[in-house]
């Protein structure tokens, strides 16, 4: 075990508080960049209530849509007619009615494999960067959101898989999955993760209480490893906070 020093731990009430907490820090951020802005969504449930936010009113109005650019952390590799694909949730949710279709840049799963898909997908993510390296200096992605589940994995990098310690490719196939739904993920690696202004960890169910206690102690789990070159930001429903840890 190390000492694990999470970032900045926000500690909210309820689901609802952490996702309009969570909604203000995505549009802190879109503010605090007058250019191209690109943001990378997460899969799984804890991002849901975001999304459905992000496409009310008082948040859509305040989005540059034709600024920001939208990636995903980590694909199941499904088809994108199936309900457990990540960024086909997030079009449904938010994107396809608010995002040019030019803005929105899923990892494929319309390709012959998992691998084929990262490597078309860390193409994709130079090309926009403009660079084959990242340049500590200039970070990828404005925010990158993010999930923890309950073996402690984040995106699709899985407790003791090689892919965690990638650092040289920005995206990995990953050909089993340590919990549900037990397919196939394509996932960005950890150094593309930390290529952030800003990491936002959103753990918004009680449940959540178990993983983060490890977490937030310093097990070698993938997410506890992740980490922004810039800052990490963990927001927590109260009920999951571990012992020890008050939030602000
Ligand atoms: C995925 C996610 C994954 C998720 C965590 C937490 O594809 O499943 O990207 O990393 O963020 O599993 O999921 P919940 O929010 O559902 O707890």
């Amino acid at each position: 075990m190390t000492a694990f020093d999470p970032g900045e731990v926000i500690a909210v009430a309820d689901a609802a508080t952490l996702a309009r907490t969570a909604a203000d820090r995505v549009l802190a951020r879109i503010a605090a960049n007058s250019g191209r802005i690109a943001i990378c969504l997460t899969g799984g449930s804890s991002p849901k209530q975001l999304y459905e936010l992000l496409a009310t009113e008082a948040y859509r109005s305040k989005i540059p849509w034709d600024r920001v650019h939208w990636f995903i952390g980590d694909e199941r590799f499904v088809p994108t007619s199936d309900a457990g694909n990540n960024m086909a949730m997030a079009r449904c949710m938010f994107l396809d009615r608010l995002a040019p279709a030019s803005n929105i840049h899923p990892i494929p799963t319309d390709v012959a494999s998992p691998d084929e898909s990262a490597a078309r997908y860390e193409r994709e993510l130079k090309s926009f960067y403009g660079a084959d390296a990242l340049d500590g200096g200039r970070p990828l992605f404005d925010v990158v959101l993010m999930g923890a589940g309950p073996d402690g994995h984040t995106a699709s990098l899985f407790p003791g898989y090689p892919a965690v310690e990638e650092t040289r490719r920005w995206v990995v196939g990953v050909p089993q999955a340590n919990v549900e739904p037990f397919v196939p993920r394509v996932s960005l690696t950890l150094p593309t993760l930390a290529s952030c202004h800003e990491m936002l960890f959103e753990a918004a169910v009680a449940g959540k209480r178990a993983i983060l206690t490890r977490v937030f102690s310093g097990e070698n789990l993938p997410a506890a490893r992740a980490r922004s070159n810039g800052q990490t930001v963990w927001l927590v429903d109260k009920a999951a906070l571990p012992e020890g840890f008050r939030g602000s």
